[in-house]
């Protein structure tokens, strides 16, 4: 609890310094300083200042000297944003890259731009709305049918803050089906294609959560129908549920599978990332209220002076899904990184709990089989 009043206002001060005296606090080393000061893992790699020195593990330099050719990826939600700037650097090594987005004309758009972008690799674009258990059954049954192998899995898709409660067209919280359930489903349709391995011996799945897992719930994550329907609409820590349910479940998924599978399943925080999330997040909170037009201004000026680009933002999760060597050699398995590439502790009142990751586990079969069902 402590520590959650204690991320706030250092996240409030740390906006407002930001706002007003930009690029400053990171010179001086205040950011670092403040890692290290709070020793919160939330804190870790947040935005470029913070990144202290020895912790900036991975580039683009290293990306370049992988060769994916002839490994094949999945990325969900890749038409825009983080998503888009994974597919596209897969693509650029070499790989051929499926985009999985829900909407078809931007997904084409997409692979349009990447196509144009590099002579290396392939892409391809296919529907898939995570949100919708029967929309990922039949882009699961498209992919089985036609792929033998599958190299990359980048569970990426994802919503943030809700104001409204939604369900989805299963009759589930939106969020949690978004975020986390269509992605449990999806890894297990396609986890035959993976277990050979693909080409490098070492299939790699990762799910795109954030630091925001550790602001959730005090239960940590719903593991019934009832818990999951109580939840009041316009809560922040919804967003961090369903991100906890994503570490949770990288730790689940590798648990069931033999010590020495040939698939390596890990979890990331992208950092606080210049996206669209931020916009949409903002609609959320009703653009027309002064608070969050000043609000919008913080954000502009976050976005340009202060957070990650998009490009940088997403080399966590490259270095999870395209370094298959660094990830078999130190036998990567279940655990959570921050940006860049930087192994940290998850939220340690939950993402430790066996019995919750378990619980998580059951309650997602159930939830997918009910509404299979129906
Ligand atoms: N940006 C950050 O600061 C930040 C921080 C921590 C974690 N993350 C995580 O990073 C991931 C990528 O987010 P982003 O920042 O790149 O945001 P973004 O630019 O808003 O992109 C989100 C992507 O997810 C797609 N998507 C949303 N709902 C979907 C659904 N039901 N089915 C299929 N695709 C769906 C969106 O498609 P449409 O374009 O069609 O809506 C879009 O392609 C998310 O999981 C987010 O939680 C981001
Ligand atoms: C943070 O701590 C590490 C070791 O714990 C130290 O090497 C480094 O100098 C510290 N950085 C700052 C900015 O205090
Ligand atoms: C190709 O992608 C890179 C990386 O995102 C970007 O910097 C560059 O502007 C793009 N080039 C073209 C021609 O689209
Ligand atoms: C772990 O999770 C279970 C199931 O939600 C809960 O009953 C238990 O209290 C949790 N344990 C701790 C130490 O938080």
């Amino acid at each position: 609890m402590a520590w959650r009043v204690l991320t706030y206002v250092v996240l409030v001060i740390a906006v407002a310094v930001g706002l007003l005296v930009t690029g400053v606090p990171t010179q001086l080393g205040f950011w670092r300083w403040l890692v290290n000061c709070t020793g919160h893992p939330f804190l870790v790699g947040f935005a470029p200042g913070f990144m202290r020195p020895g912790d900036n593990q991975y580039s683009y330099e290293e990306l370049g000297k992988l060769d994916l050719s002839g490994q094949s990826a999945i990325v969900t939600g890749a038409n825009i944003g983080l998503g888009y700037e994974t597919a596209l650097h897969l693509t650029r090594q070499g790989a051929h890259v499926i985009l999985a987005c829900r909407n078809a004309g931007k997904c084409a758009d997409a692979a349009a731009r990447i196509a144009a972008n590099t002579t290396r690799g392939s892409v391809e674009a296919a529907t898939l709305d995570t949100s919708s258990l029967q929309s990922v059954r039949s882009f699961a049954e498209g992919m089985l049918a036609r792929q033998s192998t599958l190299d990359m899995l980048v569970l990426n898709a994802g919503i943030g803050f809700q104001q409204q409660k939604e369900l989805s067209a299963d009759g589930i919280d939106m969020t949690f089906a978004t975020n986390h359930l269509g992605h449990f489903h999806l890894f297990q349709l396609l986890l035959p294609l993976l277990e050979s391995g693909g080409k490098t011996g070492a299939a790699r799945v990762v799910l795109v959560s954030s630091a925001a897992h550790f602001d959730s719930f005090d239960y940590g994550v719903a593991t019934s129908v009832e818990q999951l329907t109580a939840i009041a609409p316009g809560q922040q820590m919804h967003y961090g549920m369903s991100k906890l349910a994503q570490v949770l479940f990288a730790q689940e998924a590798t648990s069931r599978l033999p010590a020495d599978s040939k698939v390596f399943i890990n979890a990331c925080h992208p950092g606080a990332v210049d996206t669209n999330l931020w916009e949409r997040v903002l609609d959320q909170f009703g653009r027309e209220k002064l608070l969050v037009r000043i609000f919008a201004l913080i954000v502009d000026r976050m976005r340009k002076d202060f957070i990650w680009r998009t490009e940088d933002g997403a080399l966590t999760q490259l270095f999870l899904a395209a370094d298959s060597a660094a990830i078999s050699t130190r036998n990567l398995r279940g655990r959570y990184f921050h940006p860049q590439a930087l192994e940290v502790a998850p939220c340690k009142k939950h993402a430790t709990n066996l019995t919750l990751q378990r619980e998580l586990w059951a309650f997602s079969e159930r939830l997918v089989a009910d509404a299979l069902a129906k």
